[in-house]
Parts: structure tokens; C-alpha cells; sequence
């Protein structure tokens, strides 16, 4: 079935919101490593990779349905935090914001009882689950060690070891 107008331009902002999710974690890569917690760094540009393939996803639902990808500005991203803990607790609320976007998407979807977007839409619902919960998971971690710097290595340590 032919994808609704409205639900296309939808999913094509969605499209670059994930691209500049990715642009996001990108930047904070760069702090990471500027800050040498290279693990840290290193976490988040798998998750960056991660958002291209998220974005990816849409451009092929938008495609297969008949729809026309339109690539658009992505726009700049933050590239200096006070601590990491201010970081984790920006890639946290960011995600936040994305599941309230997919959310906005599933309504439409819904609303127009598109019965391919919705189970399309319900891989993402899963998804934003894991990426809130890992972000916040990293937040409180920082928020427990506080100032230690042990603590602070350690937590680089564990996030270094993630390969996808
Ligand atoms: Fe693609 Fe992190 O949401």
C-alpha cells in the first residue's frame, strides 16, 4: 500500500533525526576522546553507527511503500560538556526525545490504520526501550561514583568492551 503523505514526511524528519543522533554521539566521541576516556569514546561511535542503520530503516520503509527519501540540513551538534556525567545525561534525554517522536509517528500510523507502518514502527518502540535504558543505566553509574576517578575508569572500561 502506498505510504500516506503525511505518515512519508513523518518518517523522512524521523530519518534525519536519526542521522543527527548519530551526528550527536559523534561529537560526544570527540569530547571523549579529548577527554581520554577513549572507552567512553569508543561507545559512542558503535552508536553512532548504530542511528545511521536506524535511519536506514526508515529510508527503506519509505522507499518500498513508494514514497521518495528527501535528504535534509543536518544540524550542528553540542560539542562541549562540563563532565561526562552531563554528557550521558544529554544522550539519555535525547533518546527520550526520540521515543516521544516514534510515539508521534505510531499515532499517525495508527490514526490511519496503516496495518505496515505499525509493526514497522513497533521494532523501533522495542529499540528506544534498550537505547533509554542504556543511557540512563551509564547516568546513574557516574551519578554513584561521583567525583572517584577509579570509578570514573572503571565505568570506561566496562562501555570500551561494546563491539554492535
Ligand atoms: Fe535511533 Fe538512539 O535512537
Amino acid at each position: 500500500m502506498q505510504i500516506n503523505k503525511e505518515l512519508e514526511d513523518l518518517m523522512n524528519d524521523q530519518l534525519n533525526f536519526e542521522l543527527y543522533s548519530g551526528y550527536l554521539y559523534l561529537a560526544m566521541a570527540a569530547w571523549f576522546e579529548d577527554q581520554n576516556l577513549d572507552g567512553m569514546a569508543s561507545w559512542m561511535r558503535v552508536q553512532a553507527k548504530e542511528e545511521y542503520e536506524h535511519a536506514m530503516k526508515f529510508w527503506k520503509h519509505v522507499v518500498d511503500r513508494g514514497g521518495r527519501v528527501i535528504l535534509k540540513q543536518i544540524d550542528a551538534p553540542k560539542s562541549e560538556w562540563s563532565s561526562p556525567l552531563e554528557a550521558w545525561e544529554d544522550a539519555y534525554e535525547h533518546e527520550k526525545i526520540v521515543t516521544k517522536r516514534i510515539f508521534k509517528i505510531g499515532d499517525l500510523a495508527e490514526k490511519l490504520g496503516d496495518k505496515s507502518a505499525i509493526p514497522f514502527l513497533n521494532w523501533f518502540y522495542d529499540e528506544q526501550i534498550e537505547e533509554e535504558e542504556q543511557t540512563m543505566k551509564v547516568r546513574d553509574l557516574l551519578k554513584k561514583v561521583g567525583d572517584s576517578v577509579n570509578g570514573l575508569y572503571m565505568i570506561d572500561n566496562y562501555l570500551r568492551k561494546r563491539s554492535d
